[in-house]
């Protein structure tokens, strides 16, 4: 008799506090895909978590169906994988109340996220503190063994290890512990103005950033502006050219050839055929994806549809291990 063996889990999430990147897709989506086959995938869009900062409801609520919109337009199939909203599994919250007992001032305080807003001087909510726990608690639900995601995320799944070994060692085995997944190339995009830092969905100046929903012109001109150097070598050193360095990581993304290859490729080239190839590269990607997500926001209720479905299917799960958490805990 052939023994089926039980696929492991999967769970990866992006909040909707702004358009889905260039950064999100190379780093994170992208990755996705093809993981749909082979492991039992969860992927949510985190929206309880949008509000850890000052965000308008109507935009919470826009930007979290144009990212169910682009989740299934980048290639995330509801028939393989189960595709969720988190404030429709009313779960995540009540775990990470248990979680919050669990996690100690001192780690939180150490994330990245809460440390560089509340250095800013901007207004912190305590959810904003408590941001990675809520985190925790959506990888715990499912039972995940490996979370994909970009590298800023790193610290946050290693936290979620250390609470979920935390909580097994006093409650009893309660947790599958996870592990985050990196990919190679594009774990960090940089921005195309400032490519010292990550391209992130909230900057103000929209043309470091790359959205999704660009049109070619927008690519065109935003890669056209891009800031480069005046060394005028097509070199990856991310240390001393980092604008023609986050170029080349963008096209050995989105071509699917190592940088190495790409800088081969343009040997004794301008930057102007270096970002005339970016633009085509970026353009072959992000187009296709444009097209079917204009589909997807033409049918709404198509898009409702999916999220009630996905979030049944999402609470079974949670709920079980909801129970388990609380029955270890000695909570009625
Ligand atoms: P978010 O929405 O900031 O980003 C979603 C995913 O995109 C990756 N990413 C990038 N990768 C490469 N280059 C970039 N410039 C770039 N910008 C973003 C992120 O690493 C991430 O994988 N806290 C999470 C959302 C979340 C989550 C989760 C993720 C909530 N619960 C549970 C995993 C598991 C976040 O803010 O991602």
């Amino acid at each position: 008799m052939k023994l089926i063996k039980e696929k492991e889990v999967l769970y990866s999430a992006t909040k909707p506090t702004g358009l889905l990147t260039l950064g999100n897709y190379l780093g994170a989506i992208k990755n996705w895909i093809p993981l749909q086959d082979k492991y039992s995938c969860y992927f949510c869009i985190a929206n309880l978590h949008a509000h850890t900062v000052d965000m308008d409801a109507d935009l919470v609520k826009e930007r979290t169906l144009k990212q169910l919109a682009m989740f299934l337009a980048c290639g995330l199939d509801p028939k393989k994988s189960v595709i969720y909203v988190q404030s429709q599994v009313r779960q995540h919250a009540e775990l990470c109340w248990l979680l919050n007992c669990n996690t100690m001032m001192g780690e939180a305080s150490r994330m990245t996220q809460f440390k560089d807003k509340s250095a800013k001087g901007i207004n912190v909510t305590t959810a904003l503190f408590t941001y990675p726990v809520l985190m925790a608690a959506d990888i715990l639900l499912y039972n995940t063994n490996i979370v994909p995601v970009g590298e800023d995320q790193v610290q946050h799944v290693e936290l979620t290890r250390d609470i979920a070994t935390r909580f097994n060692h006093r409650f009893g085995e309660t947790f599958v512990i996870p592990k985050a997944v990196v990919p190679k190339v594009g774990a960090r995009i940089k921005g195309l103005i400032d490519p010292t830092q990550k391209m992130g969905k909230t900057d103000d100046d929209p043309n470091n950033i790359i959205f999704l929903e660009d049109s070619d012109e927008a690519i065109t001109r935003k890669i056209r502006r891009a800031v480069t150097d005046s060394f005028g070598k097509i070199k990856f050193d991310e240390k001393n050219q980092p604008g023609v360095s986050n170029l080349l990581t963008i096209i050995s993304a989105c071509e699917n050839v190592p940088i190495e290859k790409v800088v081969a490729s343009l040997s004794g080239q301008n930057y102007g055929a270096l970002k005339s190839r970016a633009t085509q590269a970026v353009i072959s990607v992000v187009r296709p994806i444009r097209e079917r997500y204009e589909y997807y926001m033409n049918n709404l209720d198509r898009l409702y549809y999916i999220a009630e479905h996905g979030a049944k299917k999402a609470a079974i799960v949670a709920e079980e291990t909801l129970k388990s958490a609380k029955f270890a805990m000695g909570l009625l």
